[in-house]
């Protein structure tokens, strides 16, 4: 049926059919209302808010009552897409509890229904945790904006022998310690097409190539809302910034000109009525 909710079930079906997952990100209710209507498996509230939409330089300065906050926005606007929490910078790094408390706080406070988080081997542990007490965990690979300091830039990872050896691992650990899907960001497509073909859960690509089982990018970068730079890996399906700014200027010289509000835009009184207060 058209309208029931995207599961984790789902996920598993389409992987096994071949049917492409689609994930786009929403951090507020209007763009989940949009992005859900579209018929979009799965909404992510990233930490990419924190550089979309809260105007910080990266991820790492975003919190879990941000994500609680916005989580709980884009939960109301959605009926059918499974809506995915990015956990934040240090709420799963601590301790095992902590991060089984921090994903708790995402599925029953905000109302998520499933976690995403960065690593491989060293999260595999908590996401073990998270997944036992009922938590559907989505892993996230290659690119992970959290690291963005250690990797020295936002630049393609598994390149050499090394690298690409380790993701495998990785992946294979996420699967392992119970993860449903796996992001894989800014990976030399030959690789994510390995990695998809070497786990059994889904992948889901962000400059990843064709080969994944699904694709997920941010909502603003595809549609174009900011006028400058987009990564590489960004199609740009529209050009939100140029209707805006068309609306917005459109707007500012219709008041300086006095064009708007007209006649239509207002509301009448009786003459008489009027005529009595001169
Ligand atoms: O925070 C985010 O939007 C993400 C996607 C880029 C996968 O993690």
């Amino acid at each position: 049926m058209a309208n029931e909710r995207v599961t984790t079930a789902n996920f598993r079906k389409y992987k096994a059919e071949g049917k492409k997952i689609t994930m786009l990100t929403a951090y507020d209710y209007p763009t989940a209302r949009l992005v859900d209507d579209a018929g979009i498996d799965a909404i992510l509230v990233g930490d990419s808010l924190g550089n979309v939409v809260l105007g910080y330089g990266s991820t790492i300065p975003v919190t879990m009552d941000d994500m609680v906050h916005h989580v709980k926005a884009v939960v109301r606007g959605v009926q059918r897409a499974m809506v995915v929490a990015d956990m934040p910078f240090l709420s799963y790094h601590i301790s095992k509890k902590e991060a089984l408390r921090n994903a708790g706080r995402l599925m029953q406070e905000a109302g998520a229904q499933a976690v995403k988080l960065e690593g491989g081997i060293e999260v595999a542990e908590s996401v073990k945790k998270i997944t036992e007490a009922g938590i559907p965990v989505m892993g996230h690979l290659g690119l992970t904006p959290q690291s963005v300091h250690q990797m020295g830039g936002y630049r393609v990872q598994g390149k050499d022998e090394a690298a690409a050896k380790k993701l495998l691992e990785d992946a294979r650990a996420l699967e392992e310690a119970g993860a449903f899907a796996v992001v894989l960001e800014c990976v030399p497509a030959p690789l994510a097409k390995l990695v998809t073909e070497s786990i059994g859960i889904p992948t889901i690509g962000i400059g990843a190539g064709p080969d994944c089982s699904g694709q997920v990018l941010v909502t603003h970068d595809m549609l174009g809302f900011y006028g400058q730079f987009a990564p590489k890996f960004v199609k740009r399906y529209a050009n939100l910034h140029e209707s805006i700014m068309q609306g917005l200027q459109g707007y500012r010289s219709e008041v300086e000109n006095g064009s708007f509000p007209g006649p239509e835009h207002g509301f009448g009184i009786d003459e008489e009525v009027l005529k009595k207060l001169y």
